[in-house]
């Protein structure tokens, strides 16, 4: 529908939050409703473009022609997301769980009389968009970067450290925006370029406006 200027391009986006098991009924995970990512999966296969979602557990369809990889820890996450490393362009979208527990009990952990306290040990999880950024040689790579303060510091942060090439940046502070909701206002940060601000609108229009921009910069 908007033309075919991502035909033979493929485009790598990971989407929605992950799981992490504590015991047979119980995980950690966050808000995200992963639309933002499924938003983005949509314009990229309107264009043209072979994409591949790799999405953590969301109440979403499949946008049509596009392949989804449904995973449900950090780690599947990384490992669907590492096997598509010659991706074009990568779109990191996912809240990805920054912990796992260490260990995930065999049965169900019960509540023992008498303790008020308890402690859960957990480790770090593997940082996919790091990855990317430092490794996927041949990749356009754009990560997400969802702060409550010193948000464009933060972000700022982030494109150097994970070595990405645009960080797209939004103020999860206000509750009309972000996270679990339908609308978004966000500004692109590039590595090379003046900051590219957007109006809030919806993830639909949103996704559209993101992808014409990263067209821009990173197809010409
Ligand atoms: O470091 P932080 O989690 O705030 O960075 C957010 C960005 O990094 C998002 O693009 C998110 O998808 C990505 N990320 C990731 N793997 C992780 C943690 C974050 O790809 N383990």
């Amino acid at each position: 529908e908007r033309g075919d200027r991502m035909t033979g391009k493929k485009v790598l986006i990971t989407a929605g939050p992950t799981q992490e098991p504590l015991d047979p009924v119980r995980y950690i995970t966050n808000h995200s409703s992963g639309r933002m990512g499924y938003a983005l999966a949509e314009a990229a296969a309107d264009r043209g473009a072979k994409v591949v979602l790799v999405s953590g557990p969301v109440n979403l369809d499949a946008p049509r022609g596009v392949e989804v990889v449904d995973v449900v820890t950090a780690d599947q996450m990384w490992r669907a997301a590492d096997s598509h490393m010659d991706a074009d362009l990568g779109l990191f979208t996912a809240a990805v769980s920054d912990f796992a527990p260490v260990s995930m009990q065999d049965q169900k952990m019960k509540k023992e009389q008498g303790t008020e306290q308890m402690t859960i040990e957990m480790k770090k999880t593997p940082d996919i968009l790091k990855h990317a950024g430092f490794h996927a040689k041949d990749m356009y790579v754009a990560g997400f970067a969802a702060e409550t303060e010193n948000v464009e510091a933060y972000a700022l942060d982030k494109l150097k450290r994970k070595n990405a090439d645009c960080i797209i940046m939004n103020d999860v502070s206000n509750p009309d925006i972000g996270m679990n909701s339908p609308d978004n206002e966000v500004v692109m940060l590039f590595r090379d370029g003046e900051p590219v601000p957007f109006e809030k609108m919806d993830k639909q229009s949103l996704a559209s406006a993101i992808m014409d921009t990263l067209q821009d910069r990173w197809l010409d």
